[in-house]
Order: structure tokens, then sequence, then C-alpha cells
């Protein structure tokens, strides 16, 4: 059966000057998935999740969203399309001077113009969501890194997007918290059915959350496939970039959790 494609990149290029960070990738996200996206630091994790927001515009290619090439589309277009991915900054990008409930309300209000009864319930769903309870007035700088993560996630869950898009959602976390940040990923795929595309250059990380594997590697995709596969039959693209790793010791877990 050919899966479900909610994303597809068609030969996509981006540089940056004489920095060229994209040539010719190809890559398919598909419906439902968790899909794990691995790369050394600075291969263009970053610059792709820009790409699949329209935040910027590749130099040549094709991204397919829902069949629809978001390359071609107008600023205002694109403001629909953004509408049903949520994204997960790296730093969590928490407005500061604001509380939780509002960091979670503010888009809520400002861009969908909800009613502030269905923001309320809808800010204390998925602060549920991400069990986080009692947080609402607290401001992002008296949470710890673990929990301004998930508020984080609460905050681009709250649209209801049918596409998750995260940024190393466990660089910097301890790893009990990362452990529950990956744990978080998985549940709200199975409890909300979206789509999940993880960036990250933790090995770790990506055969605890992730389904599929997808490496980038040159400006390209090195290789993808199952996660199982990957572990059963380690191909060589994803031993050298363990071999080249900046930190990592690597053992294959035994299984799946
Ligand atoms: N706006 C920009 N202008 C110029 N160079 C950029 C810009 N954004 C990213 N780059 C360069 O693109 C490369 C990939 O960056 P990035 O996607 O942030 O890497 P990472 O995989 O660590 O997330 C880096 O060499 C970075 O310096
Ligand atoms: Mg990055």
């Amino acid at each position: 059966m050919r899966p479900d494609v909610i994303v597809r990149c068609i030969d996509v290029s981006k540089r940056f000057g004489s920095r060229e960070v994209y040539e010719g990738l190809f890559l398919e996200v598909y419906r439902g998935e968790i899909l794990a996206l691995l790369g050394r630091s600075g291969s263009g994790k970053s610059v792709l999740l820009k790409l699949l927001l329209g935040l910027m515009r590749p130099d040549r290619g094709a991204i397919l969203v829902n069949g629809t090439d978001i390359v071609q589309l107008s600023e205002r277009q694109l403001a629909d399309v953004r509408r049903g991915i949520g994204m997960v900054f790296q730093a969590g990008a928490l407005f500061d001077s604001l509380t939780v409930y509002d960091n979670i309300a503010y888009g809520l209000q400002e861009h969908l113009r909800w009613p502030k009864a269905r923001i309320r319930d809808r800010v204390r769903e998925v602060l549920e969501a991400v069990d986080l309870r009692g947080v609402e007035d607290m401001l992002p700088g008296e949470l710890s890194g673990g929990m301004r993560k998930r508020v984080a996630v609460a905050r681009a869950i709250a649209p209801g997007p049918e596409l998750l898009l995260y940024d190393e959602p466990t660089t910097g976390l301890d790893p009990a918290t990362a452990r529950r940040v990956v744990d978080l990923i998985r549940s709200l795929k199975q409890r909300l059915g979206v789509t999940s595309l993880v960036v990250t250059h933790d090995v770790h990380s990506v055969f605890r959350v992730a389904e599929r594997l997808a490496l980038i590697g040159g400006g390209r995709l090195a290789w993808s496939g199952e996660i199982s596969e990957a572990r059963r039959n380690p191909p060589a693209a994803l031993l050298r970039f363990l071999g080249e790793g900046e930190d990592e010791e690597w053992n294959p877990p035994a299984s799946s959790p």
C-alpha cells in the first residue's frame, strides 16, 4: 500500500551565499507518523523546518503540503497553510513577559479570533494533554526547562494542527526530562493522530521517539527507513554519522519501549 504523504520535498535546493545547505533534497513525511530527521549541527535541519513553514523559500524545487506546492503561494495563502502546522521551536520561544495562559491563548485570540470561553477550555485541555496543572498564571521564567518545553508543546497543539514540527525537542534537557518529552510526543501522536516531524542530532531520542528515520547529510537525504530496519541493519550512512558523531557513543537499543 502506498503511504499517504502529507509533506513531500522534491529536488529542493537552498543556499546562503556560497554555503549550499540543500542540493537536491527529496523527502517524504507520511500522514500520521513520527518521522525523526537526523543530521549533524549545521546540516540544515532548522532551515528545513523554515522551508516547510514557508518562512524561507528554496532556490529550486517544490515543497508539497497536502499536495499544494507552498513555494508558489502568496503570504496570505501561506498563513492558511501555517494554521495547519504547529511548531515547537528549539528554545521554546515563549514570550517571557506573558503568563503560561497568555502564551497559549495568544494565537487563538490574535490569529484565530476564538471567543474567550472557547480559549479558556482549550488552554485547560492542552495543559492537561502535556501533563501540567496549576501553571496558568506563572511566567516562563518560573518554570523548569522541561516544563517550558511542555508549555511550548501545549501552545503548538492548541489550534489543533495536523502536522507538528519539533526542533531539537530534547536538546539541553537532562536524560529523565528528555525521556518525558519523548513520551509526550508519542502520546500526542496516539491521542491526536497528529503527524510529527522531529528534527534532532540526538541519536538516542531518535530511537525512542520515531517510527521512521530520515538522515540528512551533504544537503541531501542520505537514508530513510523504518526505525526497526535501522536498528536491525544500520545503514552505512547511519554508521558513518555515528562514527563521526560529536559526542555520541552508540549502542543500538535492543527493542522499542
Ligand atoms: N538566515 C540565514 N542566513 C545565512 N545562513 C544561514 C541562515 N540560516 C541558516 N544558515 C546556515 O545554514 C546552515 C544550516 O543551518 P541550520 O539549519 O540552522 O542547521 P541545523 O541542522 O544545526 O539546524 C548553517 O551553515 C547556517 O549557518
Ligand atoms: Mg537547528
